[in-house]
């Protein structure tokens, strides 16, 4: 019979629609024309009361399956049921004729009851605040995937138990002092008895009670689906990490089980991240998007919700003006990829793109850099790839180019750097690759 507690969310509709606009024409028409039609009335009154008792019934069907919380629950099922008390007086109302005082009243009752059944129904099944507009989610937060920077407890943790548990943990009055509104009413929840012991999640009341067996008095959610297991590996993981409140990923030691844990949670740790999850740059602002569009860049996002920003002038072959430095500059952070292949830069603009201090991947072969150019470039501290084919850079550069710690893709063709440069470079970095004479691109 579960299916027919699923029609409820459907057949609340039909009583709400049909009383709604008889109890309106009570309330509202003089009482002549409802003299005339009372008979009129009556059919509709009944049909409200046919329906109104299919969705109590289907209603106390749900109620059985579901996990509500009881208050909420016990309250609209009340008003849901003197919803049909009041048809039934409606229905005996309308064989009277002669004042309509009292039929007014129970009409306008009707009314109020219907929209406060129905304000308890969507906050139960939407969550109490339903009606408030929603706060903004901070910027990009949201979508983002778990990456390094991810917030353990804010981001992993908390949504669990605030999707799963909240319904029933609001307030730190009821249900065994657990108080799921925020954060530090969580960790604050229940100090004489706390429901985590930090490191030890078997001895910890809100591991224990997720992870027993679901007929067990004890078991949390008291009815319904419990959690899903991963989401129990990382309740168990967060306490016996012990139950850090401000780490991110990237604060936790690397230990085989941590880097294993993560791996299969979230696919980190593992050769296929993506080495650009891991920054977190606020979104550029549309004004420096548009400056920049204006002065000649093309702007392309370099992955979808990271905020990263690939860019490159339309016009090859002609020098950057200062102007369009600074538009370049108004978004360092942003800028992961930047491709000035062939715009005349010289030493003293290379000490511009140093301050771009998040790009993972730079091209500037074809221009007019020297060796003492290549030295703004160590503080680029992130750069993966970098092109410096056909500049006019020899050895003496290379101390500089084995700063970039995480480069891994080095292009030296047609340049005076040497044989033996190359070597001392491959030996300082072994991680990196040297590709010397052949143009790729
Ligand atoms: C349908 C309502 C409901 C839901 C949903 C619910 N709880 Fe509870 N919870 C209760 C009630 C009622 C109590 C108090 C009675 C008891 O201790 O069993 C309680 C008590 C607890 C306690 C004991 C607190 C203490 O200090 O004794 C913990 C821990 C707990 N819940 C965790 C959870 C977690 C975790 C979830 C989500 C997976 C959850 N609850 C979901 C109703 C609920």
């Amino acid at each position: 019979m579960d299916w027919f507690g699923r029609f409820h969310p459907l057949l609340v509709h039909l009583p709400v629609g049909i009383l709604v606009l008889a109890c309106l024409a009570g309330l509202v028409l003089p009482k002549e024309k409802i003299n005339t039609y009372l008979g009129v009335f009556r059919i509709v009154y009944f049909s409200g009361l046919f329906f109104s008792i299919l969705a109590v019934l289907s209603g106390l069907n749900l109620a059985g399956q579901g996990t509500y919380d009881e208050v909420n629950l016990s309250q609209h099922k009340w008003s849901g049921i003197s919803i049909m008390a009041l048809c039934l007086l409606l229905i005996w109302q309308s064989r009277l004729s002669g004042s309509k005082t009292l039929f007014r009243l129970i009409n306008g009752l009707t009314l109020m009851i219907l929209t406060l059944t129905g304000h308890l129904g969507g906050s139960m099944t939407h969550g109490p605040d339903y009606l408030s507009v929603q706060k903004d989610e901070p910027e990009g937060r949201e979508k983002n995937p778990v990456n390094d920077s991810t917030l353990i407890l804010e981001e992993l943790v908390f949504p669990v138990l605030q999707a799963r548990c909240l319904r029933c943990h609001q307030d730190s009055a009821r249900n065994g002092g657990l108080d799921l509104r925020s954060v530090e009413s969580f960790l604050s929840s229940n100090p004489g008895d706390p429901v985590i012991e930090a490191g030890d999640a078997v001895k910890s009341e809100l591991f224990k009670r997720v992870a027993l067996p679901a007929h067990h008095p004890n078991f949390m959610p008291p009815n319904g689906l419990g959690l899903s297991y991963s989401e129990i590996r990382l309740l168990e993981w967060w306490i016996n990490l012990g139950a850090p409140s401000n780490k991110r990923i990237a604060d936790l030691p690397e230990s085989a089980e941590t880097d294993a844990f993560l791996k299969n949670q979230f696919g980190l740790r593992s050769s296929s991240i993506d080495p650009l999850a891991g920054i977190r740059v606020d979104p550029a602002s549309p004004a420096a998007l548009e400056t920049l569009d204006k002065l000649g860049f093309a702007v392309r996002p370099v992955s979808s919700g990271l905020h990263l920003l690939d860019v490159v002038p339309k016009k090859s072959n002609e020098a950057l003006n200062a102007e369009q430095w600074n538009a370049l500059l108004a978004l360092k952070d942003q800028v992961a990829w930047l491709n000035l292949a062939g715009t005349h830069l010289n030493d003293q603009s290379l000490s511009y793109v140093g301050q771009m201090t998040n790009l993972r991947k730079l091209r500037l072969e074809r221009n007019q850099i020297g060796d003492q150019g290549i030295k703004n470039l160590e503080s680029l501290v992130h750069l993966e790839y970098l092109n410096l084919y056909g500049n006019g850079i020899s050895d003496a550069c290379i101390n500089s180019l084995a700063a970039l710690k995480k480069l891994k893709e080095l292009y030296l063709g047609e340049t005076a750097i040497t044989d033996k440069g190359i070597q001392t470079l491959k030996e300082k970095n072994p991680g990196m690759e040297v590709i010397g004479d052949i143009e790729l691109w």
